[in-house]
């Protein structure tokens, strides 16, 4: 075998982000592990499943916007299990390299993606951004000398700050031709401060520890990038589908979201 199989990686002891967001979203790609977790999680924010809804949808307005602004090729950072609405499926004239580091989601996305040509899953880990980069997937896949929408949506809060979030972000960068764009959304502390501390303990047991940050950290992190209108607000609050779509305080989803272009 000339490449890892995911799938002989599996480690289902142990909670996962990957599946608990699949259960979160009424998936079936998780094990009792990760739904003891995510029930916890539950206990204390029973909205997630909502919050999640909001970051899918966030993701997939930023993607048409990309798309609209003449974006074909998109690298998908944390693109976890595949669920409805996938990003190939979203924008069926694009390319897309999923990217993820749990082998459920890549085993998964390599099954639903056979005889799929224009999409492809790298399984690496976003903090070493040369595994994704340089991988023969994604060197396939991609034109480096036209634009590419990099999407970091709910993986970078994953990324502590020993691990260097400003460095990875800046890997990705450069290796990208200008007219390319970072769509990133990202849970915080802001709003509901005592309900994240709770799930920052919750993550810390999981595969997958959280680092939660502040508007004005990912603000720091987006600085190098030309933010599109309306800069980085509440995900719900990021160019919604129709002018009603807000009511009331957009707190609640928990999670910012911002897209940013390089010029
Ligand atoms: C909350 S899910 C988000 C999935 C999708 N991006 C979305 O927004 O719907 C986070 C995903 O990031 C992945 N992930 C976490 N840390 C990662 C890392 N260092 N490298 C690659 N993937 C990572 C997890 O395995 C999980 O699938």
């Amino acid at each position: 075998m000339d490449k890892p199989d995911p799938a002989a990686e599996i480690d289902t002891s142990r909670p996962a982000a990957a599946r608990m967001y699949d259960y979160y979203l009424g998936g079936s790609h998780n094990f009792a592990a990760d739904r003891e977790a995510a029930a916890k999680v539950l206990e204390v924010m029973p909205d997630v499943p909502l919050m999640a809804q909001a970051n899918r949808a966030f993701l997939h307005r930023s993607v048409r916007y990309l798309v609209d602004a003449g974006i074909r090729q998109f690298i998908d950072l944390g693109s976890g299990i595949p669920t409805a609405g996938n990003v190939h499926e979203a924008t069926p004239e694009s390319t897309v390299v999923y990217v993820d580091l749990d082998p459920v989601a890549v085993a998964y996305s390599e099954s639903i993606l056979s005889g799929v040509d224009r999409a492809g899953i790298v399984h690496a880990d976003i903090r070493r951004p040369e595994e994704v980069l340089e991988s023969p997937v994604t060197r396939g896949l991609l034109d480096f000398s036209r634009p590419i929408g990099v999407l970091m949506v709910a993986v970078l809060h994953f990324v502590s700050e020993d691990d260097d979030p400003a460095g990875v972000i800046g890997a990705f960068r450069s290796a990208l031709p200008v007219g390319s764009a970072l769509s990133m959304a990202h849970v915080t502390f802001d709003g509901r401060p005592a309900e994240m501390e709770r799930l920052t303990a919750i993550y810390s047991k999981s595969a997958n520890p959280t680092t939660f940050r502040t508007k004005a950290r990912l603000e720091e992190l987006m600085a190098p990038w030309e933010l599109v209108d309306p800069g980085l607000t509440w995900v719900t609050e990021w160019r919604p589908d129709w002018p009603d779509a807000v009511e009331g305080d957009s707190a609640w989803c928990g999670n910012y979201g911002a897209v940013g272009r390089k010029r």
